[in-house]
């Protein structure tokens, strides 16, 4: 396994992200938001997606888990944290930093819209449209990308990568 060609530099990621919380911030024109970001992938999309909205932005996280240390799901989204946050009536930006099959997000929005929130949106840096298994709607989205396992800019393989400034394509050995 190594760390293949560059996808996205530090640059244009920070170019995107820029325009994303642009959009944002329009889109809520000074209303109150709760960013509910899902870790461990998307701690560095939220806090530089966080720069660029100014005030009135909170920040919650909530854990999910199916990848363990490969790069297939292993089992069912495992969510942790969701039931300490009061989200009744909030706007919430739902953030993570990549959409594959779709079963984290769908199982942690399905999390949140029990809480009783006024609106839920979604917001990813990564789309991976070709794994896709569950629909989920995706209002803000930074890069489409092919059916390849990418790390860097807080995104890893078995923890490591996550520091690299850009993302790049993990070579794995048959596919
Ligand atoms: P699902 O399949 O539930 O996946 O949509 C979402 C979570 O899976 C992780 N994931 C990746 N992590 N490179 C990574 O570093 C990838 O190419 C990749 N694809 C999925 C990620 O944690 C995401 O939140």
């Amino acid at each position: 396994m190594a760390i293949g060609r560059v996808l996205f530099t530090a640059g244009s990621i920070a170019r995107r992200v820029g325009e994303l919380a642009a959009e944002i911030r329009r889109d809520y024109a000074g209303r109150p938001l709760t960013i509910v970001g899902v870790l461990q992938g998307a701690v560095t999309f939220v806090a530089d997606l966080r720069e660029g909205l100014g005030p009135q932005v909170a920040v919650e996280f909530v854990e999910a888990s199916s990848y363990g240390d490969g790069t297939e799901p292993q089992g069912p989204v495992a969510l942790g944290q969701a039931g300490g946050l009061d989200l009744a009536g909030r706007d919430v930006l739902l953030v993570d930093d990549i959409v594959d099959t779709g079963r984290t997000l769908a199982a942690v929005r399905s999390e949140v819209e029990a809480m009783g929130p006024r609106s839920v949106r979604t917001c990813v840096l990564l789309d991976k449209p070709s794994r896709r298994q569950i629909a989920v709607p995706l209002d803000y989205c930074g890069f489409v990308v092919g059916n390849v396992f990418v790390v860097g800019y807080g995104l890893d393989h078995a923890g490591r990568y996550r520091d690299l400034p850009h993302i790049a394509r993990l070579e794995l050995a048959g596919r």
